[in-house]
């Protein structure tokens, strides 16, 4: 095997608790968004995350890009460790990763014309750009994306979902990054434009060498488009499938895969058919947050909390009965 590049991106131990009041008569209940997150995005790659509305994939996002401070663990970029950096430190570094939003024009001011929205990210970073090198900058950002240069007049009302999006990837890009991460970029759209903005995406990682956290609930897109899959479960990662389509082991990821293929596409976006109460993140049982969902469930799993191991085959899991049998090797 050849020798391994450090990855772009080392997540090691995050956690993220979150305060809220419990009312009246004060006090506060906590709830762990992000638990002990330990992961490598490696340089060049999709490393896609999966899981269920709540279980923390945005939450995590925004721990990678230190736009939310963890409550413990760290993130190290390209070799730089995030935490100790000063505010000025982290802005300079924040040109090298950015975000693409479900909608995002949704935090955009609407009077905002689409240039102002492209050169907005140069405003922040406090670059002064004359106004051909403005000009000639909003018109290669929207050749990128495969916008009309026209556009750059249009306010987003004038948009449809996918031109929108297409700006919004524009806008990421706009100081040349090196790490993207999408949260949800295709969720809002039809399918045929999903597919659109997905070839879009594959294109630039080519072009510009990008390296992608891609966040979905939607495994069957994650097994197209992603070279790694992570599932979350309740703030933890439950499994990591080492390429898009090694078979699942985990008893949950199975489940969400046979969500995928449900003969009814209007069902595939709910996960599964299980039995058994998600448990309240606020006050998680001591043993696999699974259990209860769990057909394989037995006593070792409702006291003790399986840990993420790594096979042979760099395919990690955290689940005291995994499934191993050899036909679960390969998906279709
Ligand atoms: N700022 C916050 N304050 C309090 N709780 C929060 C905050 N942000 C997120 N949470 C909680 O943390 C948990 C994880 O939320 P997060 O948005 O990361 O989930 P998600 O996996 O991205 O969900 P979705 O698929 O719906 O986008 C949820 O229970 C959410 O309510
Ligand atoms: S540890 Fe036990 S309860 Fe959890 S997923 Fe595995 S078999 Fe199911
Ligand atoms: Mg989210």
């Amino acid at each position: 095997m050849a020798d391994k590049m450090p990855a772009l991106v080392e997540l090691r131990e995050l956690d993220k608790v979150f305060e809220s009041r419990k009312g009246l008569f004060g006090g506060s209940r906590k709830m762990t968004a992000v638990s002990q997150v330990t992961l490598d995005i490696p340089r060049g790659q999709v490393t896609g995350v999966v899981g269920e509305s709540g279980c923390g994939k945005s939450t995590l996002a925004r721990l990678a890009l230190r736009l939310l401070e963890a409550t413990s663990g760290r993130v190290v970029f390209d070799g730089v460790d995030l935490r100790g950096l000063s505010h000025q430190e982290m802005r300079r570094q924040r040109r090298r990763m950015q975000m693409v939003f479900q909608d995002p024009y949704s935090s955009i001011d609407p009077r905002y014309r689409v240039a102002d929205a492209l050169l907005e990210p140069f405003k922040v970073q406090g670059l002064k750009l004359s106004a051909g090198a403005a000009r000639s900058k909003v018109e290669a950002l929207l050749a990128m994306v495969g916008l009309d240069r026209k556009l750059g007049e249009s306010h987003p009302h004038q948009l449809s979902g996918g031109q929108r999006q297409r700006v919004g990837i524009a806008r990421a890009l706009a100081l040349e990054p090196d790490f993207l991460v999408l949260d949800e970029p295709t969720a809002s759209l039809d399918v045929s434009i999903q597919a659109q903005i997905i070839t879009l995406l594959e294109r630039l990682k080519r072009e510009l060498g990008l390296t992608y956290l891609f966040i979905s609930h939607d495994l069957g897109l994650v097994r197209y488009f992603c070279d790694r899959i992570v599932v979350m479960y309740l703030g933890r990662i439950v499994e990591i499938l080492p390429h898009p389509k090694a078979r699942p082991r985990h008893p949950y990821t199975q489940t969400l895969l046979d969500s995928t293929f449900a003969p009814d596409p209007t069902r595939r976006r709910e996960i599964g058919q299980l039995s058994g109460e998600i448990p309240s993140p606020f006050d998680l049982p001591p043993g696999c947050a699974f259990a209860a969902r769990c057909t394989y469930a037995d006593a070792r799993c409702r006291s003790e909390r399986p840990r993420l191991e790594t096979s042979a085959d760099d395919h990690e899991t955290a689940c005291f009965n995994p499934n191993l049998s050899p036909q679960n090797r390969e998906t279709p």
